[in-house]
């Protein structure tokens, strides 16, 4: 399973890239307007950290030729640009004229697994299922997100999941054993991926016991 930091925070990104385990960046409107620096200087700054990684960047005009303006324009930011559309009737033909285009897609804001099956159709380059957003509203996130792997398998799609609005561990080990392709994690919960409390006291121990036996290496 790859791994993308759905943020826009670059200190986040370059910690990501540092452990050796990142595969690419989401973005939305809402994370860049977190980092409380100009939106372009901030998308440019990630594009540049990681040239030949997938970095999402979404339109904001919701119209069918404002979509694909916007689109061509931050296309031309970097050639890792994908662009994230709104899973909406304009984003479908608008995902299918990047297509033509050769500019990569990613449709968000993806709740059900019709939504998820007409991306696919449109060609999109990645589909994002959000996965929390889905348990805030008392339905299952993970369920909606099995039932779309179910579908894509059946019928081949090669648009490429990426399981989105992930917001703890659990989330990611269930993306994993459904075997998305791309689970997008917010930074916290990356870390959180590292942390289990016997590895910390195993650890503990053996240093301890290190210490006793005058165990020196170098
Ligand atoms: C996906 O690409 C979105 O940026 C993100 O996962 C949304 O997550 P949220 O529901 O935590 O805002």
């Amino acid at each position: 399973m790859k791994i993308f930091v759905d943020t826009a925070q670059i200190e986040e990104i370059r910690k990501v890239k540092e452990w050796g385990i990142l595969d690419g960046v989401t973005t939305n409107p809402t994370l860049l307007s977190k980092t409380g620096k100009p939106w372009k200087e901030a998308a440019l700054e990630i594009l540049k950290e990681i040239p030949d990684k997938p970095v999402s960047l979404e339109v904001i005009a919701t119209d069918f030729e404002g979509m694909l303006k916007e689109a061509r324009e931050l296309a031309k930011m970097g050639d890792n640009v994908v662009i994230k559309i709104p899973f909406t009737n304009e984003g479908v033909k608008a995902v299918q004229a990047l297509k033509a285009e050769g500019i990569k897609t990613n449709v968000t804001l993806v709740f059900s697994p019709l939504q998820a099956l007409i991306a696919g159709k449109a060609g999109a380059t990645y589909v994002s299922p959000f996965i929390g957003r889905v348990d805030d509203i008392a339905h299952g996130g993970i369920e909606v997100l099995e039932e779309i792997v179910q579908i894509y398998t059946i019928y081949d799609i090669e648009t490429e999941i990426i399981a989105a609005s992930i917001r703890h561990v659990d989330h990611v080990k269930q993306c994993a054993l459904l075997g998305v392709d791309i689970a997008t994690i917010p930074f916290k919960v990356i870390e959180q991926m590292f942390k289990h409390p016997l590895t910390d006291i195993g650890l503990k121990k053996f240093l301890e016991d290190a210490k006793k036996a005058n165990i020196t290496i170098l």
